[in-house]
C-alpha cells in the first residue's frame, strides 16, 4: 500500500560549525538532498529543506581551545563560512539555521522537559572518566584511547573512525585526556539516559517490516544494531557548552550534542514557518532525513525514538544514507587538511560550480565508498558537460541564428526518425522520476545526459549543416525539434544543475519551467525569438588541474614532516667522551666520483690541520662541481678506514631537510679552516 502524502519535510543532515564544509559532505548529503527537493518543487510538490550548523558539542570546543577563542567565536565563524558555501554552490534550503538560536534552545530544552515529565528518563549515577588537572568529566572527544573492536589507537569516547563504531568512553583501552594527555581517574556523576531498549519490539518492526525498501547499507547497519540489542543511551553530559538540562539539580549538565542536533531540523522549521507543525506533526508528510553513513544509528534509531516518545510527531518515511567519499585515494579529513573545501573551489572555479555538482553526483557514493580524483573531475567536464551537452545546445542555437535569425522555425512533416527520437523525451522523462523517487541519484543525472545524447545524435544523424543548401523546409523541421529537446532540457537539468538550465533559459529566452512541461512543442513556439548564445560549459585545462593536484601534494608533505618520528634519545656519555671527539669546520676543495659506484664520492678537505681525503656517500644528492668550496663540519679523529680501496680519513656530518634531501652543516658565516666545533 502506498501513502497518500501531501506534502514534504527534507532535512539535510547539519554539518558541524567546527571547519568549512567538503567535497565529501557535498556528494554525501546536500547535492542529493537538493536534487531532491529542486525536483518535488518543479513538480509543484509543498516541500521545505531544512538545515543549519551544528553548534553544539566536543569538536567546537576543542577547536575553540586550540584556536584561543570561544566557542561562540568559533561557531560563528564557521557558520558563515558554511552557508555562504552552500549558496553559492547552488544549495537550495529553505532555512539555514543553526543550533545556538534562542529558538533552538528553548525547543531542544522544551523536548527534554516533555520527555522528563512524562517519565521517559531513566536517572542514574555511574562513574565516568575526569581529568584532574583540568578540573572535568570528559565527555565524547575529550578523551582519547585504542578502540576495543579494531585496536585503532586514536578512537575518541564516543566513536571510532576507524570502524565507525559507537563507543562508550569506559570501553576504550588506555584512555587518554585529549586536554592535558593524562590517564584519567573515574569520578560519580549523574545523568538522564533515553531507554532505547524500551523502544526495540517499535523500531524492529517499524524498521526491519514496515521499512524493507530502505537503502540496503541502511537496512543493514539497524539491522545489526538491533540484533546486537539496544541499550539506554545518556542524553545528558558534564560539560559547559550546550544546551542547559532543564531540571533541578542538573547544574553543569547540558544535553548531548546528538540528542540537541536533530531537534534542530525542529526548531529550524519553527523559524522558517508559523505553519511549522503541519511538517512535523500530520500524517500525511513525506518526511526524509538526508544524511552520511556515520549519522544512520543517530537518524533511525536514536532520533525517532525520541520522537516516538513524544508521541505527537511523524517518524521519518526514508533516510538515504550515502556511503563516504575519498580524495584521490585517501579518506577525507578535516584535521588533516585532506579535502577539496568548498569555499576555496568557489573562489578557484568560479562560474563552474554546476562542473562540481555534476562531477560529485555522477560519481556519488551511494551504494560504496568511491574515490573523487580531479583527473576524472576534469573527464566529466571536458568529454561530457562540453562534448555531449554543451555541443548539443551550442548547435541547436548557433545554427537557429545562423539559419532563421534566431526565430523558432516551424515544423513541416516528420520522419520516422524525428517521431522515434520526440517519443524518448518522456520515456527519459519518466525514468528521471523513477531515479529520483528511489533516491538513485547517479542513475537519474545519467539519464539527464541521455537527453543530450539524444539531441546530440539527432544532430548528427541529420547533418542540418548539409541540408541547408539544398532543403531549407527539412533544417527547419531538424532545428525546431533540436530546440524542443533543448526546452526539456532546460527543465531536466534543473535539479542537477541549476546555473547552467538558468544560462539555458536565458538563451532560449523563456522562463516557464515545470517538470509537466518536458516534451511539449509550446515552451519554444513557432515564431518565438531566442537570444544569441555563448559557451554553457569551458573546458578545464591540465593546467588547472595540476594546480589542484599540486594543492593536494603539499599537504601531503606537510603532514608527512609533521608526523615524522623524531629518534629517541641515546644513552648518556661521559664529558670526556664528548671532549674526545674533535670536530672542526672544513673546506672541500676537491670532489670527484669513486668508480663503479653510484653513492661514493673522494673528497679532499683542507682541515686546517692538513688536507685529507673523506669518502663520504653523499653522490646521490650532490654532484662533485657543486660542493668545492662547500665549507663542511668534519670528525677529525675516526678511525681510518678502507673504502672501496681508498683510505677515508674523517666524517663529514650531515642532516636531512625537510623532504628528506641531505644538507651539510655548516657555519652560518664562513670561518678559518680548522675553527673547532664545541
Ligand atoms: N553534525 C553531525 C555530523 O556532521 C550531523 C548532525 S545531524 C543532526 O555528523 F541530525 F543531528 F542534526
Ligand atoms: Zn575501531
Amino acid at each position: 500500500m502506498t501513502k497518500k502524502f501531501n506534502r514534504h519535510l527534507v532535512t539535510s543532515a547539519l554539518p558541524y560549525a567546527n571547519g568549512p564544509v567538503h567535497i565529501g559532505h557535498l556528494a554525501g548529503v546536500y547535492i542529493p538532498s537538493d536534487i531532491y527537493t529542486r525536483y518535488l518543487r518543479l513538480r509543484g510538490e509543498d516541500v521545505i529543506h531544512i538545515c543549519g550548523s551544528d553548534e553544539h558539542g566536543v569538536p567546537i570546543t576543542i577547536k575553540a581551545k586550540q584556536e584561543g577563542v570561544t566557542p561562540q567565536d568559533v561557531v560563528d565563524k564557521y557558520h558563515t563560512i558554511i552557508k555562504d558555501s552552500f549558496e553559492k554552490l547552488g544549495i537550495s534550503f529553505d532555512i539555514f539555521s543553526r543550533t545556538t538560536s534562542q529558538t533552538h534552545k528553548e525547543t531542544a530544552s522544551d523536548f527534554f522537559k516533555k520527555l522528563y515529565e512524562k517519565g521517559e528518563f531513566i536517572e542514574q549515577s555511574s562513574e565516568q572518566y575526569y581529568d584532574e588537572l583540568a578540573d572535568q568529566f570528559l565527555a565524547d572527544r575529550y578523551i582519547t584511547g585504542t578502540c576495543p573492536h579494531c585496536n585503532n589507537e586514536k578512537a575518541y569516547g564516543d566513536q571510532c573512525e576507524a570502524c565507525g563504531t559507537s563507543l562508550n568512553a569506559t570501553d576504550l583501552i588506555n584512555p587518554k585526556s585529549a586536554i592535558t594527555g593524562n590517564v584519567p581517574t573515574l569520578k560519580e556523576t549523574k545523568h538522564w539516559f533515553l531507554p532505547l531498549d524500551k523502544h526495540e519490539p517499535f523500531l524492529r518492526k517499524w524498521i526491519l517490516e514496515d521499512h524493507k525498501e530502505w537503502k540496503s547499507n541502511v537496512y543493514g547497519q539497524c539491522k545489526s544494531w538491533l540484533d546486537l540489542g539496544l541499550q539506554p543511551r545518556a542524553v545528558s553530559r558534564d560539560l559547559n557548552w550546550g544546551v542547559p538540562v532543564p531540571v533541578e539539580g542538573a547544574e553543569g549538565k547540558v544535553l548531548y550534542v546528538w540528542f540537541d542536533a536533530p531537534i534542530g531540523y525542529i526548531s529550524a522549521t519553527k523559524d522558517l514557518t508559523p505553519d511549522w507543525e503541519k511538517y512535523w506533526k500530520q500524517e500525511d508528510t513525506k518526511m526524509v532525513h538526508f544524511i552520511g553513513k556515520d549519522n544512520i544509528v543517530f537518524h533511525c534509531i536514536v532520533f525517532p525514538a525520541m520522537l516516538k516518545a513524544d508521541g505527537s510527531y511523524i517518524l521519518p518515511e526514508n533516510v538515504p544514507a550515502n556511503e563516504f567519499l575519498n580524495l584521490e585515494g585517501d579518506k577525507i579529513s578535516t584535521s588533516k587538511n585532506w579535502a577539496v573545501w568548498l569555499h576555496e573551489y568557489v573562489e578557484d572555479f568560479k562560474g563552474q560550480e554546476d562542473v562540481l555538482r555534476y562531477a560529485l553526483c555522477a560519481n556519488a557514493p551511494e551504494t560504496k565508498d568511491n574515490d573523487f580524483t580531479w583527473k576524472d573531475f576534469q573527464a566529466r567536464n571536458n568529454n561530457e558537460l562540453v562534448a555531449i551537452l554543451g555541443n548539443f545546445v551550442n548547435r541547436a542555437l548557433v545554427l537557429t541564428q545562423k539559419y532563421f535569425d534566431g526565430i523558432v522555425p516551424e515544423r513541416g512533416e516528420l520522419t520516422d526518425f524525428d517521431k522515434e527520437t520526440l517519443a524518448e523525451i518522456p520515456v527519459i522523462r519518466q525514468n528521471i522520476e523513477k531515479s529520483i523517487e528511489s533516491y538513485r541519484f547517479r542513475e537519474a543525472i545519467k539519464e539527464m545526459m541521455n537527453m543530450a545524447r539524444l539531441g546530440n545524435k539527432y544532430l548528427a544523424d541529420t547533418e542540418p549543416w548539409k541540408l541547408i543548401k539544398t532543403d531549407e523546409n527539412r533544417v527547419k523541421t531538424i532545428l525546431n525539434i533540436a530546440l524542443q529537446i533543448t526546452a526539456s532540457l532546460t527543465t531536466v537539468m534543473e535539479p542537477f544543475i541549476p546555473f547552467s538550465a538558468d544560462k539555458l533559459r536565458e538563451f532560449l529566452n523563456i522562463n516557464s519551467i515545470n517538470w509537466d512541461n518536458i516534451g511539449d512543442a509550446d515552451v519554444v513556439a513557432v515564431g518565438h525569438q531566442i537570444n544569441k548564445p555563448s559557451l554553457l560549459f569551458e573546458k578545464i585545462e591540465d593546467e588547472t588541474i595540476e594546480l589542484q593536484l599540486k594543492k593536494l601534494a603539499d599537504t601531503k608533505k606537510a603532514n608527512q614532516l609533521a608526523n615524522r618520528e623524531v629518534a629517541p634519545q641515546k644513552e648518556n656519555i661521559s664529558f670526556d667522551d664528548f671532549c674526545n671527539m674533535d670536530i672542526r669546520v672544513g673546506t672541500i676543495i676537491e670532489a670527484e666520483k669513486v668508480a663503479k659506484t653510484k653513492k661514493l664520492l673522494k673528497i679532499t678537505v683542507d682541515t686546517g690541520v692538513d688536507k685529507r681525503t673523506v669518502v663520504s656517500g653523499i653522490a646521490e644528492s650532490f654532484s662533485p662541481e657543486e660542493i668545492i668550496g662547500q665549507q663542511v663540519s668534519i670528525l677529525l679523529n675516526l678511525e681510518p678506514r678502507k673504502i672501496k680501496g681508498i683510505e677515508s680519513q674523517g666524517m663529514i656530518l650531515m642532516t636531512e631537510d625537510s623532504e628528506g634531501k641531505l644538507v651539510f652543516i655548516t657555519p652560518k658565516e664562513k670561518v678559518l679552516s680548522g675553527t673547532e666545533i664545541r
